[in-house]
């Protein structure tokens, strides 16, 4: 009771209870909708707080917020469309390819995003924060923004922790049963599978330390003059915010720098637009949702292969709803498609009974949120792993692009459609994933606002931070051990054969005698 009146006390006299308003600095520059919507979401979440936020964004809110000044590059970032066209060939790429094409896009993304003019101007403005939230996606520079304005930075990595992000903070992640993001393993892994999971986790940390940090590094001492060396701010991150959630990812070690925060930019539906509303209410033979997601753009897919998918849905009972960037010719009466899709909000309504997706992070999150089950068409990076979660967890069937065509397309989706345990499985995750002591964006704000009360929570910072690779992986320990076990036997051997030798000599003077 003392101690409840003394913090209370304490919290009128200092208001160290919670943090009134702060200058928040959010940079989201990615020109990719599903990153720009994590970003805007918890930035007017911050200002409804009476935050005061800026942020770089690569889009634009039609209507000025008030408290959220937006810096947009949607006009000044270059065309990414070679880049969209590239996504759809990674399917087919090795773990190096992959990798390697994932580091040099984010070499060059956050370059040029630094050379903008506005961001300069930002950064010659004598502008204050009290603390930067930089979204993770290998663009380690931008930690630059933090230590120029003299801040904590706060990192959103917009999916599960991978080798990517693991660093930071130092957070572990066993090779035994954490799969490589770029493994296309799911959790429970072979003898096999681990040895090439052990492959993989080496040549991504040689990847990375050896390619990636010095580039990003380069970028950042050209930016950010006098600024230390990139380890040092990379090792002085606060806070991870990770939308990953147990409900959808296997559970995987994580320290208390960093926080679950998945579902957190699901908002509760919103009215449809009314076509689309009378669509979804007379579908009673229910709906199936078919997006790859706003980064992939369906056009470019082969056309025999729209053609087959077209074929596939004619004949199913439901209709379809198909989110593509252009209309297709000869489509079943059936078939529905929309250039864009108020995907959560459709979500939501009761007769969508199956989801086709690509198995974006967000993508699936919102399927386990509204109790849908998947059908994944994984393409690239994180999406086949997701999906085989969720196959795992025994709510999605997994169909890789390499093997889609007409048969296995009819077959997948009838199996999920007449099977009701894909449905029963996926609402027992929904009630996981919504059933949590704090909203994900009440963990979010809290946690934020933790760092600037704290001023960086240095207490949050693991020792591992300290640790070379090898002290951290105990190899040098091991190494000692091995070479005592050696030492010892050597030494035993020996013994072993002076006492031999002398036995030897006894018996001959014995026999002598
Ligand atoms: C690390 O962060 C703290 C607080 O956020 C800051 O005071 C300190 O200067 C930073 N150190 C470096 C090397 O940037
Ligand atoms: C998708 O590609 C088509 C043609 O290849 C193009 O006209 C369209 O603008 C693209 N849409 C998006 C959203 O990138």
């Amino acid at each position: 009771m003392k101690l409840l009146t003394i913090s209370f006390a304490l919290c009128l006299s200092f208001s160290i209870c919670n943090v009134k308003s702060a200058k928040i600095l959010g940079v989201f520059p990615m020109p990719s909708h599903s990153h720009y919507t994590l970003g805007i979401t918890l930035m007017k979440e911050l200002v409804s707080r009476g935050h005061e936020v800026t942020f770089i964004s690569a889009f634009q809110q039609k209507n000025p917020i008030k408290n959220l000044r937006e810096v947009s590059l949607k006009k000044a970032i270059p065309d990414n469309s070679d880049f969209k066209k590239a996504l759809f060939d990674l399917h087919e790429a090795s773990f190096w390819e992959h990798n390697n094409f994932v580091m040099e896009l984010g070499i060059e993304h956050t370059k040029t995003i630094l050379n903008l003019e506005k961001v300069k101007n930002l950064l010659k403005e004598n502008e204050n924060f009290d603390l930067v939230i930089i979204e993770n996606f290998v663009n380690d520079a931008f930690l630059g923004f933090g230590y120029h304005f003299n801040a904590p930075n706060i990192l959103l990595a917009p999916g599960p922790m991978t080798y990517l992000s693991n660093y930071f903070v130092g957070n572990p992640s066993p090779s035994s049963y954490i799969p490589n993001i770029g493994s296309r393993f799911g959790s429970n892994m072979n003898f096999i599978e681990r040895i090439k999971n052990l492959y993989y986790d080496t040549l991504g940390e040689l990847l990375l330390n050896f390619k990636f940090i010095p580039g990003q590094n380069k970028i950042l001492q050209s930016t950010f003059p006098g600024a230390p060396d990139i380890r040092q701010l990379i090792h002085n991150v606060s806070l991870i915010l990770t939308t990953s959630h147990s409900s959808i990812h296997s559970p995987a070690p994580l320290l208390p720098s960093v926080k679950e925060i998945g579902g957190y930019h699901i908002s509760k539906p919103k009215d449809l637009p009314k076509d689309l509303q009378g669509y979804l209410d007379d579908a009673k033979e229910g709906v199936v949702v078919f997006s790859m997601g706003s980064n992939l753009n369906g056009s470019m897919l082969p056309n025999h292969l729209k053609q087959s998918i077209l074929r596939t849905f004619g004949k199913l009972q439901q209709k379809v709803l198909w989110k593509l960037e252009t209309d297709l010719p000869g489509k079943p009466k059936n078939v529905r498609i929309v250039n864009w899709l108020p995907q959560n909000d459709v979500l939501a309504h009761p007769n969508v009974k199956l989801f086709i997706s690509h198995g974006g992070l967000l993508s699936v999150i919102e399927a386990v949120y509204h109790g849908v089950p998947i059908l994944g068409i994984p393409v690239f990076w994180d999406q086949e792993q997701n999906i085989k979660n969720a196959v795992h967890n025994g709510f999605a069937l997994n169909l890789p692009l390499r093997e889609l065509n007409e048969n296995t397309l009819f077959s997948s989706v009838n199996q999920i459609l007449y099977n009701p345990e894909f449905e029963k499985n996926v609402k027992s995750r929904q009630v996981i994933l919504l059933d949590q002591p704090m909203t994900p964006m009440e963990t979010a704000i809290y946690w934020i606002e933790h760092v600037i009360k704290y001023k960086g929570a240095e207490h949050l910072k693991s020792p591992a931070l300290s640790l070379m690779w090898y002290e951290r992986d105990m190899l040098d320990v091991y190494f000692y051990i091995l070479l005592f076990f050696v030492g010892l036997c050597l030494v035993v051997k020996r013994c072993f054969r002076y006492l031999c030798g002398k036995l030897k000599k006894n018996v001959v003077k014995v026999k002598k005698n």
